[in-house]
């Protein structure tokens, strides 16, 4: 046992859910990790068991407590998790009501679009920073409500995403979410304190299933002591992408992070000017420290890690993920494949619901590496587009830090560094969205005084210089832009 205070984050990803034990010079002591089942009723449907969620992410939590020899050696407990996912329950038993609806879920296509062509989506996005699209948390409640066996729990019904999920069942019924989470919800207008009236009635959500709205570094409450032993206070919440943003100390105005996890997520921080224009992009909040509230760009791509989870586990071609990176580097190229990973749609900047993926170029000759090189090129390509993207919002990248498990993947942060033509750095730890939490959390329960200070928790970086190739370069985005074209013509 340490007699440091140590800091315990418990961080719900999407693929998996992982508690992470940290001193507060950043040096991490330990850490459990556990996956979470994917469902996949239908083509578009996706969703988690939300009790699993909890179970898995409480025996993570454990570990993670009797590594630091009991719970009266931690003193704070930050809490990350995939964001705009909706969990509804009843409060009085505390038991999900239906499967949690996952971000990728596309069931609500139909009803994005017709908010959009009723004239809806300029409002919504001047006030939201968000685009009419089914990945947003809004119509998804709304969903959940309408459901017979859901609204049946009446005043007993309990709406949230997976920050307010965890926080309800580790306090034992504290229903609050913070103002990240709280941002990708199409509910929340990016200056409000509070829920916005006009947004849930346009989207029919009941307000008052809805947590209340906390900044990133309050007191959230005590953990029950049935879970740990002992009441350890949880001190910060934060949606993921936005903990990596921290976590990377993207502080100043024009700073990127690039975050290769189950998806991928581009963050470029815009300190406290809120987005106004952000184009095909997402304005959304970063942090609210004290009522300090901070904004940035991002861009979302929705396959990343699960593809290579896909290439894995549902054509078999990698017995492991680390395998794509040897195959990727065993062909000179792609041999004329490329591949629009559009399996759950296709997020920025493109906003297609209705999209499927695409492998074009199949010749005799391809093999098993070409398919996999191009599906890791395509994983870049759609960074090169974000980039182009956010260029045009007047918010260019010069330089990207990436982390997330597939950065691990040396050849594709090289591929990224020349693609981009950016220098990119690595941390030499890429689970920077537990590192962000776990920063806030300390500067919750006062061991560090603001997060500047807490910038102590960072750790080293590798650099990849870009070595572009302008020939290969451009017959790659033309062969990419081919297959972008074929979605086109795909119903959306
Ligand atoms: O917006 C979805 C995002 O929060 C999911 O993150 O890390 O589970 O891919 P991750």
């Amino acid at each position: 046992m340490s007699d440091d205070p140590l800091i315990l984050v418990l961080d719900e990803g999407t693929s998996s859910t992982r508690a992470i034990l940290y001193r507060l010079d950043g040096a991490v002591l330990g850490s459990r990790a556990l996956p979470i089942s994917q469902h996949y009723p239908a083509p578009g449907l996706v969703e988690h068991d939300a009790e699993e969620i909890w179970q898995a992410t409480l025996a993570c939590g454990r570990a993670m407590v009797e590594q630091a020899g009991g719970a009266g050696g931690i003193a704070a407990i930050g809490i990350t998790n995939q964001r705009e996912t909706v969990v509804a329950w009843d409060r009085r038993t505390g038991r999900p009501l239906h499967r949690a609806i996952v971000w990728q879920d596309r069931r609500t296509a139909d009803r994005c679009a017709a908010l959009r062509e009723a004239g809806h989506e300029p409002w919504v996005q001047a006030r939201t920073g968000l685009l009419l699209d089914p990945y947003f948390s809004g119509t998804k409640m709304a969903w959940l409500a309408a459901r017979p066996d859901v609204a049946a729990a009446g005043e007993w019904l309990a709406l949230g995403t997976v920050d307010s999920w965890l926080a309800w069942k580790l306090t034992g019924g504290t229903h609050v979410s913070d103002a990240s989470n709280a941002s990708r919800t199409m509910l929340l207008d990016l200056d409000g304190r509070d829920w916005d009236d006009a947004l849930c009635d346009l989207l029919a959500v009941p307000r008052a299933s809805l947590p209340a709205i906390v900044g990133n570094t309050e007191h959230i409450g005590l953990t029950d002591r049935r879970w740990f032993g002992q009441a350890i206070p949880i001190t910060a919440m934060i949606g993921d992408q936005q903990s990596a943003t921290v976590g990377q100390g993207c502080n100043a105005p024009g700073q990127t992070k690039l975050t290769l996890g189950t998806g991928a997520f581009a963050l470029t921080s815009l300190g406290s000017s809120r987005p106004t224009d952000p184009g095909r992009l997402l304005g959304t909040i970063l942090t609210d420290i004290g009522g300090d509230r901070r904004f940035a760009l991002e861009g979302s791509i929705f396959v990343a890690g699960s593809l290579i989870k896909w290439l894995r586990d549902n054509l078999g071609l990698l017995g492991t993920a680390g395998e794509s990176e040897a195959l990727a580097r065993s062909v000179e190229d792609s041999g004329g494949v490329t591949l629009l990973p559009a399996l759950a749609g296709l997020g920025a900047p493109y906003w297609r619901p209705a999209a499927t993926a695409v492998f074009a170029g199949l010749t005799f000759a391809s093999t098993r590496a070409h398919l996999v090189r191009a599906a890791l090129e395509a994983i870049t390509h759609q960074c090169v587009d974000l980039a182009d993207a956010f260029a045009r919002t007047g918010a260019a990248w010069d330089e990207i830090r990436l982390d997330g498990g597939m950065s691990a993947n040396n050849w594709l942060a090289e591929d990224l560094a020349a693609m981009l033509n950016l220098p990119a750095t690595r941390p030499d730890d890429v689970e920077t969205t537990a590192r962000g939490a776990a920063m806030l959390a300390a500067v919750g329960a006062g061991l560090y005084t603001s997060l500047d200070e807490a910038r102590a928790m960072l750790p080293p970086t590798r650099r990849f210089d870009p070595r572009p190739d302008d020939q290969a370069r451009a017959t790659r985005l033309a062969a990419w832009q081919a297959v972008l074209k074929m979605s086109e013509g795909q119903k959306h």
